[in-house]
């Protein structure tokens, strides 16, 4: 399982396949513990080929036999699968091979969930599955014929033929291994139909476990809207009779997007009101058409190698983000997303797993679905979309499918699509994929007859491997407002390409307050010396809603800062500011709720870090509290009439309408449990008709050290709900007081219902332990000790989930020297673990630097 010493492998190092699959036929004989895989492929030698080597990937699987044009062969093993002699013409292998989908708990290649088979490809799982050339760039038409016993036996592609005890499908469309899916099991499926813009039917359905049923009304519909939207915003249509999603207990990450056949964590497809958050359905909304989208982003044109990953997952999420952008509101939404960034892929850029976009090598591609390459992916895109203008980006992707339609294709390819089609060279901007780290823009004005200047320089910190960095092409959205608030010169998209640059504006009467980077428009961090009467100017007047919101959110750190280092900053212009915006009825409740939000402990620690002054987290969980009760003392007269008018009296709707209501009643009762104690929160929990609402007042509860009885009993009225019970665990973790968190999870893993085999469960527990910074951070050293533990028990189970955890150490040189001795001691006691997995082994290595 462990390599000695896991070795890299590079980009640079690519060579075209040595042979070609012309056609892919899998027959499966279903057993828990002994499937048997019949494999019958068509290969021909790629004539592009620099070697003639025929090698097939196979790992874990046992050979019952093997032949090249029905004559026994014996296979040399080789790393990571084997070599054979082969014809220099096209020829058939067949091999027959044997695999245990119950003992595989890793969830990679077929595994058994909840007594259903099910298959995870992606990245390099099919080669746990049967011999293949498992790269993204042999792309290939499948049939699958499955035998078992199952009622519902499931592949990619269209149904082409079943009877007594099997099913065969096949898909048209060449497709590399990955996106390969099998799924057989009892389910049950919610059915509907598609009529695309050609007027073709589509069969859509959502397979469940019979009980399920109820929580897919929500599912489908955000489907037929994913397929409603891809047809109107980019000329994109659906290319198979049939298209379904299966649900899963047991998956690693959120969904899969296998062509025709998409597999789906429960938790990113399941929903209903009584047991599901609005953000659980807004995601839900989003990951479908994520996955949807990924039929022409990922599936049609594919990847050459995971090199290019954000080839498809950059695009892929930019577009989810726009269609939610569409759906809901459109500056929300980019608010969110920014939250998020910052949040994970800033983060991430800061320490020691910084990487590029497009890296240039890795050792374990599963640990590369990082926040850089799906967020910071984006943000590109966005980018491009940014200097381009939509029509433009319109006409690049039309030339991006008609030019590389049927492809695996490399993130070069489509870069020149863009210069080929709006004629811009764009070997600068190609520096974003290639240089990690993110920028620092610093701003300075000068004000002088008249004339209005902006000078910025750019600056990107060193990264693992990458110290001098080049200057970025950074589009900066920039727009002027006159003293009396009135916008004197709207949005315009500067262009900087040096590292310091001066933009000048001429013909104004009086010295303008500035909005820069509105709708955050690239990836860095501003650094401007301004006052906080000019970010409550900002706060009260911006006509860019992102930067209102970001206005607020700097007072709040500001604050927050002030608190932390002793210097108490005035709270005065902060509450004032925050006291109006939240008064105005004009905003959307949805953004009030944003701006009411407290920015997170974890992105003070990196506010301060970047300040110079060493984070302690307790300090930061402290000035939290004081600013909190602060706003709730200074809010307190508002309080009554704001949640009146955020009380949805109509049925529960998902709609982005009656979940800004409650997002911001909620974030209120929190507010009024500080002075009230929990009365009202008590009263929410015992009327709430809705999850959002109950778990909502069940936060406050726990706050407020009232939560003993409701907590017992939510746990008994959910007790057989598995993705209601992930809640109940993570929630007692998040609102654990700090001295007690690290009881709270020991407690916690002892409950019945606690299993490390269940990823949405492991991660309820301790993803939400590591995103609880004075809980873990114990300055005993405990918490980093408890998580630990379970990383090296969990890593013989399931490696991913365990190198993903990991990164709960990834800002450990931010704090004090105590606290990076007790980490340090840690990780090495994980990388000395016996048969430590290559993913973990990777990250922490990584993580505690050569
Ligand atoms: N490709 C999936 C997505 O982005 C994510 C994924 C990666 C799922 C690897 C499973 C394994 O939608
Ligand atoms: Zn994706």
């Amino acid at each position: 399982m462990k390599d000695a010493s896991p070795q890299p492998i590079h980009l640079t190092d690519y060579t075209p396949p040595e042979y070609l699959v012309d056609d892919v036929h899998l027959t499966f004989r279903l057993d828990p513990t002994a499937t048997r895989v019949l494999s019958r492929i068509a290969l021909r030698p790629n004539p592009d080929a620099v070697s003639k080597r025929f090698f097939l990937h196979g790992e874990g699987v046992k050979a019952i036999s093997t032949k090249i044009d029905g004559k026994d062969v014996t296979p040399r093993s080789v790393e990571h699968g084997i070599e054979v002699d082969a014809p220099d013409a096209p020829f058939v292998w067949e091999a027959e091979v044997e695999i245990d989908p119950q003992g595989n708990t890793a969830l990679e290649g077929l595994y058994m969930s909840n007594g259903m088979y099910c298959t995870q490809c992606e990245a390099e799982g099919f080669r746990k599955i049967t011999y293949y050339p498992d790269r993204p760039d042999v792309m290939a038409p499948f049939t699958v014929r499955i035998e078992g016993d199952a009622p519902v036996l499931l592949s990619n592609g269209n149904p082409t033929a079943s009877g007594d005890g099997w099913a065969e499908w096949t898909d048209p469309w060449p497709k590399p291994s990955y996106l390969f899916a099998l799924v057989a099991g009892d389910l049950i499926a919610r059915e509907d139909s598609f009529t695309t813009m050609s007027g073709k039917e589509v069969d859509l359905k959502l397979w469940v476990r019979p009980g399920d049923e109820g929580k897919t009304a929500f599912g489908m519909e955000a489907l037929k809207k994913s397929m409603t939207w891809d047809e109107e915003k980019y000329g994109r249509e659906y290319d198979l009779d049939i298209f379904q999603i299966v649900a899963v207990s047991d998956f690693n990450m959120g969904a899969m997007e296998n062509k025709g056949l998409n597999i789906f964590n429960t938790s990113a497809v399941l929903c209903s009101p009584e047991t599901s958050t609005d953000a659980n359905f807004e995601r839900i909304e989003a990951i479908i058409a994520h996955e949807y989208f990924h039929n022409w982003t990922g599936n049609r044109i594919t990847c050459r190698d995971w090199f290019q990953l954000s080839l498809k997952e950059g695009l892929t999420v930019f577009r989810d983000q726009s269609f939610t952008a569409d759906e809901r509101s459109a500056s929300v939404a980019r608010i969110s997303d920014v939250i998020a960034l910052r949040g994970r892929q800033f983060r991430e850029d800061n320490g020691p797993l910084a990487h590029q976009v497009q890296p240039d090598s890795f050792v374990e591609i599963n640990n590369f679905y990082t926040a850089t390459i799906y967020e910071k992916g984006a943000e590109i895109i966005r980018m491009l979309h940014t200097l381009v203008g939509p029509e433009a980006y319109r006409k690049a992707l039309d030339l991006y499918f008609e030019r590389h339609d049927g492809q695996a294709c490399t993130i070069d390819d489509w870069l020149t699509v863009f210069e080929d089609s709006t004629g811009r060279d764009l070997s600068q901007f190609k520096r974003w994929y290639k240089q990690a780290g993110t920028p620092r823009l610093r701003v300075s004005e000068n004000w002088e007859d008249g004339t209005y200047q902006l000078t910025f320089t750019q600056n990107t910190p060193p990264t693992p491997g990458q110290d001098g960095k080049d200057p970025f092409l950074i589009p900066i959205a920039v727009g002027l407002l006159g003293p009396n608030g009135d916008e004197v010169r709207p949005t315009e998209v500067l262009e900087m390409t040096e590292g310091s640059q001066t933009f000048t504006f001429d013909g104004l009467p009086a010295k303008p307050t500035p909005s820069i980077l509105r709708g955050f428009s690239a990836p860095v961090i501003l650094e401007r010396d301004t006052s906080p009467e000019e970010r409550a100017f900002l706060l009260a007047h911006d006509t860019d809603q992102f930067n209102k919101w970001e206005a607020g959110r700097s007072l709040a750190k500001e604050v927050l800062t002030g608190l932390v280092t002793g210097d108490a900053a005035p709270q005065a212009a902060y509450l004032d500011a925050l006291a109006t915006m939240l008064r105005d009825d004009h905003l959307d409740p949805a953004f009030r709720a944003l701006a009411l939000q407290m920015p997170g402990e974890d992105d003070m620690a990196q506010t301060l870090a970047d300040a110079g002054v060493t984070p302690d987290p307790d300090r930061i969980h402290e000035a939290a509290e004081t600013l909190r009760q602060s706003r709730a003392e200074y809010l307190q007269d508002s309080l009554p009439r704001l949640m009146a008018e955020m009380t949805v009296d109509a049925p529960f709707e998902p709609s982005a309408e009656q979940s800004g209501k409650r997002a911001l009643g909620l974030q209120l009762l929190k507010l009024l449990t500080r002075l009230d104690g929990g009365k009202a929160a008590q009263s929410q929990w015992e009327k709430a008709d809705n999850m959002t609402l109950s778990l909502g007042a069940l936060a406050c509860l726990l706050d407020a050290g009232k939560a003993d009885g409701p907590i017992a009993d939510f746990r008994e009225h959910w007790k057989d709900d598995a993705l209601v019970m992930d809640k109940w665990f993570m929630l007692q973790v998040g609102h654990a007081d700090p001295a007690n968190a690290v009881a709270t999870v020991e407690r916690l893993t002892r409950d019945p219902a606690f299993t490390m085999k269940n990823p949405n469960r492991f991660r309820s527990v301790f993803g939400a332990f590591a995103g609880h910074p004075a809980g873990f951070h114990q300055k005993d050293g405990s918490g980093y000790r408890l998580l630990a533990d379970w990383l090296i028990k969990l890593d013989p189970v399931n490696p991913q989930i365990t190198a993903r955890l990991s990164g709960a150490f990834e800002t450990w040189k931010r704090y004090d020297a105590d606290r990076q001795d007790l980490i340090k001691a840690e990780l090495n006691r994980i990388l000395a673990t016996d048969g430590l997995s290559r993913d973990t082994t990777e990250m922490i290595s990584r993580i505690r630097g050569a």
